[in-house]
This record gives structure tokens, sequence and C-alpha cells, in this order.
């Protein structure tokens, strides 16, 4: 299913009336499947302008509903006879024969229903159809159930329906309680399908959609066998409120997002005596939050390595569990899990220095290096989680022994765990230094802030470290450029907050390269964030 988000209700029935429009242009004998209901009406207005300036023609078109209540006379103004009059059929030039609703006047509705199919099938099937969502996922009017029929039926409506339809109905009395509607294996048998979303009303199902298996229970899953589904949603339909959960070694991070506005953080210490334990500490945070802010959606960022759903992780409690199932024991939402340094990527490129580029790689600096790789603004997954570029070989001949079990990886060259260990070296070597008068004071031991010190203070060794450390840095830096072709690499952890001291020269370094080097605005928050806009 492809995704067409849009900033709002106006977009999103421009972008829908591109595809309706081109769809008439390439084949103006097409058959169109047409829902009612409010979300499409922005679409038949722009559908109506388009005719009226000679853009579309609708003359060869045919038609057919997708559903009708029932029983109900055409002539009622809630019949959705009267609404494809009122904001299509009476605008535009198309050949009223040509317009298929099933008939909610029929005396036989089961034979209605099968004339119905029959009638579609004799037109070769539907070329485009278009659907809206009903807030229980319901498509047509094929409600949650064990069991969905799959051609036009009768059938009864669920009392949530029933009560989204309220608002059309002067009394109770009036909503219709059944109705005649194309089934899925109709819907299906269209060649190509769009889906229309809008307003926050619709994001709690969108994220069930989205992130849900194909099941009766949100009958619109099941246009994820469809090869050419388009889900077109604005913003509030997409996002909603949604909770970013950022499992670390020493802390668990929470983010509040909505739209790209971040509402609420906060911090918890990581329980690692046990799966179970920590499980319910985060499900209980979780749960807390979930009612104060309205959650729709929860995301969650876990170390270590995910396979088949798995998670394998090292400095968590996590061999081979499945996460999301685990959280789903407490959570009634749809929850979707990643690993935390791809959604420090997203987060970034959603919300951090990323926002304007599509395709971004981010590069997180500390005791090893983790990465994250966005294409297309989303984040690029592999068989197993994705981005290990810290374990990208940079030296194939007498290269540095891996904990990964390999040698010469960049880590070993690049990251700030590895910079000190060559400042170290450098310091014992070169004992009239500054830096090794700071090694000394600090009781043999140099970390990142102190290596900067004997910079600043004009040490020569420390510069020399510092600039061949850059020179790892930029070498792998360079490879990942050719390999992926980033518009944007964004650099994160501790030692990025040196800023200019880092960015320039590397930028100096890669000055070849058509690409944009920058510092993480995000930094620590960046994993809860991006789980947030998983
Ligand atoms: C209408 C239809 C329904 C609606 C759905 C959403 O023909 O088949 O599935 O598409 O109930 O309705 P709105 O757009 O009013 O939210």
């Amino acid at each position: 299913m492809r995704v067409i988000l849009c900033e709002n209700y106006e977009e999103l029935s421009l972008q829908a009336s591109k595809i309706v429009a081109s769809q008439l242009i390439l084949k103006p004998e097409s058959i169109l499947g047409l829902a009612t209901g409010s979300t499409p009406i922005g679409l038949y207005e722009n559908l109506v302008k388009m005719n009226e300036m000679g853009e579309i023609d609708f003359s060869k078109a045919t038609t057919f509903n997708l559903d009708e209540y029932y029983p109900i006379k055409k002539s009622n103004s809630q019949s959705y006879d009267y609404f494809m009059n009122k904001h299509l059929f009476s605008k535009v030039n198309i050949n009223k024969s040509k317009t298929h609703i099933p008939n909610g006047e029929a005396i036989d509705p089961v034979k209605e229903c099968e004339d119905y199919e029959l009638l579609i099938k004799q037109h070769g099937g539907i070329d485009l159809q278009i659907l809206g969502i009903g807030q229980n996922g319901h498509i047509g009017f094929n409600e949650p159930d064990f069991n969905l029929n799959s051609v036009t039926h009768l059938t009864n409506l669920t009392e949530s329906t029933i009560e989204a339809n309220s608002r059309f109905f002067e009394s109770r009395e009036e909503i219709p309680t059944k109705a005649l509607t194309m089934g899925i294996s109709t819907i299906l048998k269209s060649k190509k399908i769009i889906l229309l979303a809008s307003g926050a009303s619709k994001s709690k199902v969108v994220g069930e959609l989205l992130n849900s298996e194909i099941n009766t229970n949100i009958p619109a899953t099941m246009l994820k066998v469809h090869p050419d589904v388009i889900l077109i949603c604005d913003r509030d339909a997409y996002s909603g409120v949604r909770l970013g959960v950022d499992i670390g070694g020493t802390n668990v991070k929470f983010a509040v997002v909505e739209g790209n506005t971040v509402k609420f953080k906060t911090q918890t210490k990581t329980e690692k005596e046990s799966f179970e334990k920590l499980i319910k500490t985060i499900s209980q945070q979780c749960i807390d939050i979930i009612s104060q802010y309205k959650i729709k959606t929860v995301g969650i960022g876990t170390p270590g390595i995910i396979s088949n759903g798995k998670v394998k992780a090292t400095n968590v409690p996590f061999d081979n569990v499945d996460l999301a199932k685990a959280f789903k024991k407490y959570i009634d939402l749809p929850i979707t899990v990643d690993n935390d340094a791809n959604c420090a990527a997203l987060g970034e490129a959603q919300l951090g220095v990323g926002s304007q580029y599509d395709n971004i790689v981010m590069i997180t600096l500390g005791t090893g290096i983790g990465g994250g790789i966005i294409t297309h603004k989303h984040i690029c997954d592999g068989k197993t989680s994705n981005g290990e570029i810290g374990h990208m070989i940079i030296n194939a001949v007498d290269g540095i022994p891996c904990p990964c079990g390999q040698k010469g990886c960049w880590e070993q060259y690049a990251s700030v765990s590895a910079l000190i260990r060559q400042a170290t070296n450098a310091a014992l070597e070169n004992k009239n230094s500054t830096l090794y008068s700071i090694y000394e004071e600090n009781s043999n031991q140099l970390n990142g802030e102190l290596i900067f010190e004997a910079i600043d203070a004009g040490c020569p060794v420390a510069n020399q470290v510092f600039s061949t450390y850059l020179d790892y840095l930029a070498v792998g830096i360079k490879s990942i450029i050719k390999i992926l072709s980033p518009e944007a690499i964004v650099l994160a952890g501790a030692i990025t907050l040196q800023n200019d001291k880092i960015i320039t020269p590397l930028r100096e370094r890669l000055k070849d390269y058509d690409v944009d080097i920058l510092i993480s605005t995000l930094q620590n928050d960046a994993g809860a964030l991006g789980a947030a806009m998983l």
C-alpha cells in the first residue's frame, strides 16, 4: 500500500482528483467505483470544476457505487442515490444511465445484490475504486466480523457505524441499520484503489491499518493483498498523537509528538533485572502517558538486532523476544518496533536538522559508531536491523580486532573510544606533551573533553591525534556517500557538541563531495522522537 501524506483535506482532495482525472483522460470509458460519505466531497467538487473547465469528460464513463442503505427511498435526502446526484451526477456530463447504485428500494435485496455483482462483472470490473474508511476499519459497509462476505450482499450495520451516521439523520429511529454493499472481493477485483482518510477521528484506524496484519476485524487491512492501493490521507488522520519510547542500557526515554510538535518528554532508569519487569515498568509509564495525551500509536526503539520481529540485545535483557507482542499485553494500541539507531535517524529526518532532506544518513559517534539510513523519508530496513555502518571494514591488512568478530571495522578508528585510545597511546609516547600532563593529572586517564582541553591549549600531539581521527572519520563517510548518495550526513553524539572544532575540518576533508555535513539538533532525544514517528 502506497501512502500519499497530505498537509490537509484540500491537498488530499486535490491528490485524489488528479488520480481520477488521469484515469479518465487515459481511458475515457473507465468504470469508476464511487464512495459516498463526507470524505470524498472535496474530490467530487474538484472533479466538477475540472469537468466544467473541459479538463475531464465523464460522457463515456460508467460508475458503480459501493453501497446504499437498505431499505431507503431514493428520494430520501440521506440516500446515497440522492448524495451522488447532489455532489456529482447532476453537475457533470455523465450519462445518468451509466451510473449504478445498489437499489435501496429493491423488494428482494438478495437478488438485487446478485444482479449488481453480475453487472459489474459484465462491465469487465472496476478500473479505479474510490474508498473511504470507517472509524472501525470498514470499507464499503464491510463491517468488522469473523467472516467477511466477499461479494455484494445485504449487511447489518454495527452500532459504531450507526452512531457515526447519526449526524446525518434527525432522529435515531430514522438511521438505517442495514445496507447493500459490494463485498471485499468485489472491491479487491478493482484494478486500482484509492483509499481516502481525513481528520483526527480516523487517526486510530489509519494507525491500525498501517500497523496490523491482515485481519477481518479491520476490514480495510484486506486491501494489503491488492497490488495497487494508494492511501491518501491528511496529517490529522495519519499522525494523531504518538508516543515514542527509546529503550537504552541506562535510561528509557519517552516522547509524545502531535503532528510535528513535541508535546512531552520524560525518562526513567532502565529496569534491567528481568525482561518481564522491564516491559511492565515501561508499559506502566506508557499507560499513564497514553491516558493523559490520548495517544493513538506507540513506537518502540530498541538496542540490538531485530530479526523476524524478535529482538536480541546485550545491554538489556532481550534474548530473541517479540517486543511488540510483550507490550501488547499491557497496551491496547498499534505498536511498532525498530532498532534505536534507525529511530534516531528517523527522528532527525522528520523533526530535526534532516527534515528538509529526503535522504540522510545519521552517524552517532560514541563507544562505537551507530548508524541509521533514511531513504525517501523512510527507514531503509534490511533483512535484520540495518545501518551497521560502524562495522564497515576500512582496514583489511592489519585491522584492529572488533568485538563483532571482524578486523578493521570503522568504529575501531573513528568512534570516541577509538579517539581516546589513540590519544592515550600518543600521550604515553610523548611524555613531555601537554596531552600527557593532562593524562597524568587525571589519574592516568583521558576522555573526550580532556583531549579537547589539550587541543585548546595548543598541544601539537593532541592536534595530530585529532587530525588523524578526522581522517578516519572522513574515510568512512566518503564510502557512505559513494554507496548511498545521501543529501546530508547528520552527526550525533557528545563529541559533536564541540561543533565547529569537528564540523569545519570534517567539511574541509569532504569538500569534493556534494553532501551537507550537519550536527544533530535532537541529539539524545532523537531516538524517542523517531520512535514516535515510526
Ligand atoms: C460510503 C462508504 C463508507 C464510508 C465510510 C467513511 O459509500 O462506503 O465506507 O466511506 O463510512 O465515511 P466518511 O467519509 O463520512 O467518514
